[in-house]
Parts: structure tokens; C-alpha cells; sequence
């Protein structure tokens, strides 16, 4: 779905749109692919990329804010479509800042032996839960996913180097969908007022984002006893190019250390570090030993960032 799609529909242009958000296109999923199907097909090139089979996974762990049904949890179908029915399989909803959760959750695990290997995923099919005619949000968002295991190592290579994650709740309805949860059960009312879509207060929003992405790096950063000269890769979530450089400006980042993919995709919430992440390994671009710090935020509001050593 690209900016000029997108001027067939809305009063907008490719001009506003890139000049504010940097985006120039972004991906839905085709009609009858669910959220479980992006996930199943990230997770497999994972086990392909690592060497693995999906019985060799003990756990995965789904991050999304559109999952296949309100229940069961999408991980569970996730694990069943790669063959590794009985592994544990669960949700987590945390919105964009999914990955940002996932990652010491996982890491976890593996350091305190309940797993040996854990799948994390983050997928979204926001498509499905735009308002179209609400024309400065549903520019922002795309469909997509992407996971890493993450598995034990020795002691003396831990890769997880710190982190800091937070939340604040006050004011749920900056970034929410109102209707079809407990508080506010669907209603022909609620649908027709398309309460069964996004809605977010993009200003308030944008603030918190710059100001949580380098307050918590600099502590991350400070926990690992690393300065910002250490850092040879940061990844942040993907919500907009302006936030990903005021916070950049403000830890005074160089911009080559930077991964920015959010020209191609927009924003997939939960997914977008990932497929960041997974990019930049394409490309061959990290090596063993390097330094990655994940930086992100998101609806609830929440936030966080990790200190990471790579090792493949
Ligand atoms: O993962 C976390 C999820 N959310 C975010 O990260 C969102 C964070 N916020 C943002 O990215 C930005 O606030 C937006 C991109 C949503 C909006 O950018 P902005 O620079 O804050 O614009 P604004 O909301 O202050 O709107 C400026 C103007 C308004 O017109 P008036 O009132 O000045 O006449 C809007 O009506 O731009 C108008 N506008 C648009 N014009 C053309 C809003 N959306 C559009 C549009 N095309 N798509």
C-alpha cells in the first residue's frame, strides 16, 4: 500500500506523508491471511537461518495486538502449523513495545534453565483494525512479522546485557481500540461508530516516544557499564523517521548506526524491530561481539530499551 494508494482514498499526499513519517509504502496481508500465517512463516525462516527444527524449541512466545482470535492465543496455532504441538506455546500484548518485552523474557528463561530454546515472534495484521477514514493513523501502519530464537549460551558469553522496560497506564485511550474488550463488549453502535478500530492521539504520543527511547537507552546503557561510543548498532522500533531522529539526535547517535527500514513497511508495531533486526543480518552487517541496543515504545503506554551482545 504505497503513499499515492493511499491519495486515491484520503485527502493526503506522498509529500505530507514522508515529510512527517518517512514512509513511502507499506504491506497488508493478502484477504484470508491471518496474523498466525505471518508468524508461522517468519518463525520458519528462524529455524532455517538458526539450523533448526521446531521440536528443538521449547517455547514460543507470540507478541501481538491482532492476534487470529480474542482466544486462544496465537502462538499455540503458531507452534502447531511448524509441527511442534505439546512445546509451550503463549501470547504477549504489550502493543509496539512487543519484541522490547519478548526479548528479556526469553532471555529469561534461558538463563534461569526453564528453556533451553525460546521462539519469539512479533506479528501484527493492523490492516484489519485501521479506520480509513481517519486519515493522520491509518498512514502509519503496516502488516508483518518477525522472530529470533534465543537460546543458552555459556555464562561467560551472556548476551543480555541489561534492561529497562516501563509502562503507564493512566491514560489507555492515547493509543487504543475501544470497543470488544470487557470494558466496552462490541455493539452494532460500537461497530458503526468504528470503535472496533485504532485510535491515537499521534502528539501526545510522539513526545512520550522521543523522551522514553533516550531516557531508558542512556540507562540501559549505564546498567552495562557502556557509553554510547559502544553501541555498534541501534535498532528502534519503527513509528516514525522524526522520532527515530530526534531521539538519535538527542543520544547523538551517527545515523549510520542506525537501522531505518520504515520507508518500506510503516509501522508493524510488535514486528518492526525484528524484521529490523533480520535485515540487518542479511545483509551480513553485524557480526559476533557487536553491541545492539533495541530502543522502542508503544501503546499502553509502555516502553523500554535492551543492551544486547550479538552472537550468532
Ligand atoms: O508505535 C507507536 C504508534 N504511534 C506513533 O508513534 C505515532 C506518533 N505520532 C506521529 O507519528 C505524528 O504525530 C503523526 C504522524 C501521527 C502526525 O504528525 P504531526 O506532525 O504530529 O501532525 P499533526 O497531527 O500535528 O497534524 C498536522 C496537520 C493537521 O492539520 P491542521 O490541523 O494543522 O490543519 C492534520 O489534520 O496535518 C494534518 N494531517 C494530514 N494531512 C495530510 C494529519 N494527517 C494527515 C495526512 N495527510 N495523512
Amino acid at each position: 500500500m504505497s503513499n499515492a494508494d493511499f491519495e486515491k482514498i484520503l485527502e493526503t499526499s506522498d509529500e505530507w506523508i514522508h515529510s512527517r513519517t518517512g514512509m513511502r509504502e507499506r504491506r497488508y496481508a493478502a484477504d484470508g491471511q491471518a496474523s498466525s500465517d505471518l508468524a508461522t512463516e517468519a518463525a520458519r525462516h528462524a529455524l532455517e537461518r538458526a539450523g533448526l527444527a521446531a521440536t528443538d524449541i521449547d517455547c514460543y512466545i507470540v507478541a501481538t495486538v491482532t492476534p487470529d482470535y480474542q482466544f486462544p492465543a496465537t502462538a499455540c496455532i503458531v507452534a502447531a502449523n511448524l509441527g511442534a504441538v505439546g512445546k509451550a506455546a503463549f501470547d504477549i500484548e504489550i502493543a509496539c513495545s512487543g519484541f522490547i518485552y519478548e526479548l528479556p523474557m526469553a532471555a529469561s528463561f534461558v538463563r534461569s534453565g526453564v528453556f533451553r530454546r525460546v521462539m519469539i515472534i512479533g506479528v501484527e495484521t493492523l490492516s484489519r483494525i485501521m479506520n480509513f477514514d481517519d486519515r493522520s493513523t491509518c498512514i502509519l501502519f503496516g502488516d508483518g512479522a518477525g522472530a529470533a530464537i534465543v537460546e543458552r549460551t555459556p555464562v561467560e558469553s551472556d548476551c543480555f546485557l541489561a534492561c529497562e522496560l516501563g509502562a503507564d497506564g493512566k491514560n489507555p485511550e492515547l493509543l487504543y481500540v475501544e470497543a470488544g474488550g470487557s470494558r466496552h463488549p462490541m455493539t452494532a453502535e460500537k461497530l458503526a461508530h468504528k470503535k472496533d478500530k485504532v485510535e491515537m492521539s499521534g502528539r501526545e504520543i510522539f513526545k512520550y516516544a522521543v523522551t522514553k527511547m533516550v531516557e531508558t537507552s542512556r540507562n540501559v546503557l549505564d546498567a552495562a557499564g557502556l557509553t554510547l561510543g559502544d553501541v555498534d548498532w541501534m535498532i528502534p522500533h519503527q513509528a516514525n523517521l522524526r522520532i527515530i531522529e530526534a531521539a538519535a539526535k538527542r543520544l547523538e547517535v551517527a545515523r549510520e548506526r542506525i537501522v531505518v527500514n520504515i520507508e518500506r513497511y510503516g509501522n508493524t508495531s510488535s514486528a518492526s524491530i525484528p524484521i529490523a533486526l533480520s535485515e540487518t543480518i542479511e545483509r551480513g552487517r553485524i557480526r559476533d561481539g557487536d553491541v545492539i541496543l533495541f530502543t522502542g515504545f508503544g501503546g499502553g503506554l509502555s516502553w523500554g530499551s535492551i543492551a544486547w551482545r550479538w552472537s550468532a
